[in-house]
C-alpha cells in the first residue's frame, strides 16, 4: 500500500521510520529544520554526521535518529535557488535519492520537509510542484514497494500550497 499525507507541524515530532533533513553540504548542522533535528536528536547525531564526509547537492546520506522518534535521519542537500535549470534537477534528486535510500534500508514511512524553500529561497510553489511530481513518479516506478510518504509542513502557507498543487496534479492523498 502506498500513501501520501500532509502534516502541519514539526517534523521532529513525527513517529515514522525516517525523517529527511534539509541539510547543508557539511552535514554539520545549521538553522531551520536542520537545527531542529540536531537539537532533538542530540550530540550523537552530529558525531555520526562527522564520519560521513559531507554531502553533495541532490545526494542523500543516512544516519540513526538517536533521541528522535524516527529510527533514521536521511540527510539531503537541496539547491540554493539560483534560477538556473539545474536547480529543478538538483531538487528532484533530493527526493529521488532519499526514497532510493529509504527502500535500500527497508523504510516504509518517511517524512520530508519542504526542502530548499527556507534559507535556500526556492520559490515555494515551484519547489512543491517538483517535490510532488518526483515523489509521485517514484511511487509509480516502485509500485510494489509499500511506503507512506508524509510532507511535513511547518506553516499553514506551505500546507495549503502542498494541498492545492496536489489537487492540481491529481495526486491522491489522505
Ligand atoms: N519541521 C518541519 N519543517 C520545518 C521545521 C521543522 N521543525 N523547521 C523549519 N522547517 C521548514 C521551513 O519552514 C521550510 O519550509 O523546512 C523548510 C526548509 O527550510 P530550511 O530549514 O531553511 O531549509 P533549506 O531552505 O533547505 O535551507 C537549508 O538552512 O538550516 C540551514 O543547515 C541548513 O544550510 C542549510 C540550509
Amino acid at each position: 500500500m502506498q500513501k501520501i499525507l500532509f502534516d502541519l507541524g514539526d517534523i521532529t515530532k513525527l513517529d515514522c521510520d525516517a525523517i529527511v533533513n534539509a541539510a547543508n553540504k557539511t552535514l554539520l548542522g545549521g538553522g531551520g529544520v536542520d537545527g531542529a533535528i540536531h537539537r532533538v536528536a542530540g550530540r550523537e547525531l552530529l558525531a555520526e554526521c562527522r564520519t560521513l564526509g559531507g554531502c553533495n547537492t541532490g545526494e542523500a546520506k543516512i544516519t540513526k535518529g538517536y533521541k528522535l522518534k524516527a529510527k533514521y535521519v536521511i540527510h539531503t542537500v537541496g539547491p540554493i535557488y539560483s534560477g538556473k535549470d539545474s536547480d529543478a534537477t538538483d531538487l528532484a534528486n533530493c527526493y529521488k535519492n532519499s526514497l532510493d535510500l529509504a527502500k535500500k534500508y527497508d523504510i516504509h514511512s518517511i517524512a520530508f520537509p519542504a526542502i530548499s524553500t527556507g534559507v535556500y529561497h526556492y520559490p515555494l510553489e515551484e519547489a512543491t510542484r517538483i517535490a510532488l511530481t518526483t515523489i509521485d513518479n517514484w511511487l509509480k516506478a516502485n509500485a510494489d514497494y509499500d511506503i507512506e510518504v508524509i510532507f511535513s509542513c511547518f506553516d499553514k502557507r506551505t500546507y495549503s500550497v502542498y494541498i492545492d498543487i496536489a489537487k492540481k496534479l491529481n495526486i491522491t492523498f489522505i
